[in-house]
């Protein structure tokens, strides 16, 4: 399996702390926030990665890593012109899939704990189906929302709802069949003008190919995309340590 770190996007809840670099640039406890959505492909046994971000920030994370050779990495770089969605991502990266293929958020501080070897499973197989991480939220509505049946399964994905129906976000971390890169080329951009992560995964859903995985009490999940979890999170890897 390859994967993909998305680390664009416009950093506004960030600013003026974003105004002259990348949201995924600043530190989180003794590293810049990007190391730890790598590390976290790094654990499930991903080797090659795609690193996505702005044309003003692609050059800077370039210097950070190389060609990720002192890692042990094979590491490639690719601009989105605009943050026209995370879904974009993987019609920017069209030619690098041609396997299965994680993306993992730029912004998303993960310390996985019970479910390691079932996510290492699904990035050491050949996919028929897209699989999402699903973590209890306190605040669904600002995020991917999952209804789940009795028995686990997804029965729908409402992006950003105002009246959430469960408190089940999908976090950045995701996993695709190679034919995720025609759905992407299929998708139009949404009523906020994107390509929607979570049109995607519809697409998946309505054809019986979406598997979830509710993340495990012990885990650890942050989206260090606001001043205060972007506190949170260097105050929680630094307790990890
Ligand atoms: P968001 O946090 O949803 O968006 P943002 O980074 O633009 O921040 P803000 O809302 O404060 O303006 O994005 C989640 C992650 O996905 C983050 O790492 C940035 C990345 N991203 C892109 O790289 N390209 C995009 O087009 C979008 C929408 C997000």
């Amino acid at each position: 399996m390859k994967g993909i770190v998305l680390a664009g996007g416009s950093g506004s809840r960030l600013a003026p702390l974003t105004n002259t670099t990348s949201k995924q640039l600043l530190p989180v406890y003794d590293k810049p926030m990007i190391y730890y959505p790598l590390s976290t492909l790094v654990d499930l046994g991903i080797r090659d990665i795609l690193i996505i971000s702005t044309p003003r920030d692609l050059p800077n994370i370039e210097t950070l890593f190389g060609d990720g050779s002192h890692f042990g990495l094979n590491l490639q770089y690719r601009e989105q012109e605009k943050p026209n969605g995370i879904a974009e991502c993987f019609v920017i990266a069209k030619d690098f899939v041609d396997e299965p293929v994680a993306l993992v958020l730029g912004d998303n501080i993960f310390v996985l704990e019970n479910e390691l070897p079932e996510l290492r499973r699904i990035a050491s197989q050949t996919l028929d189906s897209a699989h999402i991480l699903l973590c209890p939220v306190k605040d669904p509505e600002r995020f991917g929302v999952a209804d789940c049946a009795e028995d686990g399964k997804v029965v729908r994905l409402v992006e950003k709802p105002k009246v959430p129906t469960s408190n089940l976000a999908s976090v950045g971390l995701y996993f695709y069949p190679a034919d995720v890169v025609k759905y992407a080329a299929e998708l139009k951009p949404s009523t906020r003008g994107e390509l929607e992560i979570t049109d995607l995964n519809n697409v998946y859903l309505s054809e019986g190919r979406l598997r979830a995985l509710r993340m495990s009490e012990k885990s650890k999940w942050l989206d260090a995309g606001t001043p205060d979890s972007l506190l949170e999170s260097s105050v929680m890897m630094a307790a990890e340590y």
